[in-house]
């Protein structure tokens, strides 16, 4: 159902980076349902084209489709000049999955270097390009969908967890940064949520009951990201879900963080 005070507040466009299946499709699903007009970015050109005929069916929204690979350095310059002069108002990067699943030297730096741009620097770039404009009308939002990997070293996840941690250092100092302009930042840490990228991931790795395991379905997780937009800096998914109010803590911890901060590097 069209929401007025939403689009005012993050519309008119919202560009979905990784938005073919899973997380990102639920995204675009309900955004579109608010009266948003999506830009869906992926690599793949069928499934957007697909999703993109149905959101136009289904919610008369406009929306645009971007084919681009997110882990190329120049991905940010590419996607800003796709978007043109569109507004976006709600920027959300949800691409970011580990295709390799290995110990470090197992797989080449070039490959992790692929994970680090998609991961660090695209978010890093589009962070600047889009928020920057969003900061200049004074609202908006950045919604970073993230991994509770990025909270600590885990094996055989190196380097999803370091660029996933970049991620949520840099989306939870640009929340106290952003927060009294009206721009609204969230970064949800997912434990694991059922998209086809996990289900092959689950099976290659010969796990017991890849394909029946009961998982948190997509559709709810982005449903309840969407809902807690502006409660900021962080969510963690599933623990937040009980929280009252959802973020308490990493909310405290990084208001503390940046008081003690201040004391040393200034207030301004
Ligand atoms: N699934 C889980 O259990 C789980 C757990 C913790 C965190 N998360 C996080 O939740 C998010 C979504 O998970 P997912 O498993 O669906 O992730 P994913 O495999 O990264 O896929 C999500 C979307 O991103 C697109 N994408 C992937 N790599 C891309 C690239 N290089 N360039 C452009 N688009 C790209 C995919 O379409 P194309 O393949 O067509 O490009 C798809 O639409 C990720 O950020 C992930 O880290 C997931």
């Amino acid at each position: 159902m069209s929401d007025p005070d939403f689009v005012h507040r993050y519309g008119p466009w919202a560009v979905i980076a990784g938005a073919s299946h899973g997380v990102g499709a639920a995204f675009a699903h309900l955004l579109a349902a608010r009266g948003l007009n999506c830009v869906l970015v992926a690599r793949r050109g069928e499934p957007l084209a697909e999703l993109k005929a149905q959101l136009e069916r289904e919610y008369a929204v406009e929306v645009l489709t971007v084919i681009q690979d997110l882990a190329r350095h120049d991905a940010c310059e590419q996607l800003v000049a796709a978007v043109g002069t569109r507004q976006v108002g709600l920027f959300v990067y949800n691409a970011g999955g580990d295709p390799y699943i290995t110990r470090f030297i197992a797989t080449s730096a070039d490959d992790w270097e692929r994970l680090l741009c998609l991961n660090s620097l695209t978010v890093m770039r589009c962070s600047h390009a889009f928020g920057g404009a969003m900061l200049e009308r004074g609202r908006g939002g950045l919604l970073l969908v993230g991994s509770q990997a990025a909270l600590g070293g885990v094996r055989k996840l190196a380097m999803y967890s370091a660029t996933k941690g970049f991620a949520l250092n840099l989306g939870e100092s640009l929340w106290a940064e952003w927060k009294d302009h009206g721009v609204d930042v969230l970064n949800v840490l997912i434990g694991t949520v059922d998209t086809p990228t996990m289900r092959e991931a689950m099976v290659k790795l010969n796990i017991p009951d890849a394909l029946s395991m009961v998982l948190p379905q997509a559709e709810e997780l982005a449903l309840w990201a969407l809902q807690n937009l502006a409660k900021g800096p962080t969510l963690i998914h599933p623990q937040d879900t009980l929280g009252d109010p959802p973020g308490q803590a990493r909310r405290e911890h990084v208001l503390a963080t940046s008081a003690q901060a201040a004391v040393f590097i200034g207030n301004d």
